[in-house]
């Protein structure tokens, strides 16, 4: 029997993967540029065991019992057994995989990313696999490939048709720039209604914008994006990371029958930063959404009691405190003075539009832990539901 388990973070993207040119191997159109999200509130956690006892593969996720032969699972799977330095007879036992996520899974908040990070590094470690594994952790899901390491991190889309260039790698350690924060405002965590993986197709198929944006504008975007992280310019980055995501979001409408991510608080979100920037006459704050109407913000840390405490103002958190409203690094925030609420000329929410927000840092790659999900006969060690 061999068991291991890893821990690995989500990512959130400044510059978007959106479009892929082979929906089988998961090649991306554009390259994209993310931030690997610190992993103290936000991971994925996962335990992979083999055994010559097992009769049968069986994964649980999340509580639930799922099924073995997802393709996407499988992908990564074969990928893993093709490099496996295990001896011969291991690689025929059978497996058993148990995953969980710390944050709402499918809510646009990188939880595919996070969860096929970790299976493949679990995997990685348990089959003894050498070398880059990033591009096993992308045949899960294309996101997944950026959070197999920490820091700020690009996916090459490459140009070989069976994908042997397309990886990612560390432009930076989380060390380079550790005052920058990020911000989650969760607006709504249930599951988002069209799946990033539908929605790409459909503006693969319907978008001409989307044509447009990989051919002239993200290959030179990226590349000032990696400028702006590697020289820390806040200002540069910030506008590149809103600009991308406006677009990432106009191309989903261009797409037909278009894909609505964003919802009214979202677009709010997004008129509250521009108002901010306007008010302090720089660009303190970027905000940036995947597919759903949750907002990251990236802001520097010296800048979050402002923001914060101006963000309370006009979102009022819930009235009743049922849920832990504040996650996360513990931001004392400071009121804005009268002056700034006079400037910033935004409209007072009701209370309770936001679920939840999470402050966070830029962290690291996956890690291995000493306890498992798993007991010794490859069952969860928590009650679970069959599958269905
Ligand atoms: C909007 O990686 O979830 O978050 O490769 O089909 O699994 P598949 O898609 P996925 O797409 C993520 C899209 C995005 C942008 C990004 O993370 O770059």
């Amino acid at each position: 029997m061999s068991v291991i388990t890893c821990r690995a973070p989500c990512n959130i993207a400044v510059i978007k993967y959106w479009g892929k040119r082979d929906e089988a191997l998961i090649l991306p159109t554009n390259d994209s540029i993310s931030i690997t999200i610190d992993m103290r509130e936000m991971y994925a956690e996962t335990t992979v065991m083999i055994s010559q006892d097992f009769k049968e593969d069986r994964i649980w996720l999340n509580k639930k019992e799922e099924d073995i032969k997802n393709p996407r699972l499988q992908n990564c799977l074969n990928e893993i057994k093709k490099r496996s330095n295990l001896p011969g007879h291991m690689n025929d036992w059978k497996v058993r995989i148990c995953s969980i996520n710390s944050f709402p899974t499918a809510a646009g908040l990188a939880s595919s990313a996070a969860g096929y990070a970790c299976l493949t590094a679990a995997l990685a470690k348990l089959y003894k696999v050498e070398g880059d594994i990033s591009s096993i952790a992308r045949s899960g899901s294309g996101s997944a490939c950026r959070s197999v390491m920490g820091g700020f991190v690009r996916w090459y889309m490459g140009s070989d048709k069976h994908g042997a260039d397309s990886f990612a790698k560390e432009i930076a350690p989380s060390s380079h720039w550790p005052e920058l924060r990020a911000l989650l405002i969760i607006v709504n965590s249930e599951r988002k209604k069209i799946s990033s993986t539908i929605g790409m197709r459909r503006s693969m198929e319907t978008s001409e914008f989307l044509q447009h944006r990989i051919a002239n504008v993200v290959p030179e975007r990226a590349d000032k994006m990696e400028r702006a992280i590697i020289e820390k310019d806040f200002k540069i980055f910030a506008e590149l990371t809103m600009k991308d995501s406006n677009q990432i979001h106009a191309v989903c409408l261009d797409t037909y029958p278009p894909c609505t991510y964003m919802n009214d608080i979202s677009y709010s979100i997004a008129d509250f930063v521009h108002s901010y920037n306007d008010a302090v006459d720089d660009v303190k704050v970027a905000y940036t959404y995947d597919a759903g109407p949750n907002a990251t913000l990236y802001l520097m840390e010296e800048d979050l009691p402002a923001v914060i405490g101006a963000l309370d103002h006009f979102f009022p958190p819930p009235e009743d405190n049922t849920v832990l409203y504040k996650r996360g690094l513990r931001i004392e925030e400071t009121k804005p003075s009268q002056e700034l609420l006079e400037k910033l000329k935004f409209r007072k929410h009701s209370p309770g539009q936001f679920e939840y927000t999470i402050c966070s840092k830029v962290g690291d790659g996956p890690v291995y832990l000493k306890t498992h999900l798993l007991n010794d006969q490859g069952i969860p060690l928590f009650e679970y539901n069959k599958s269905s």
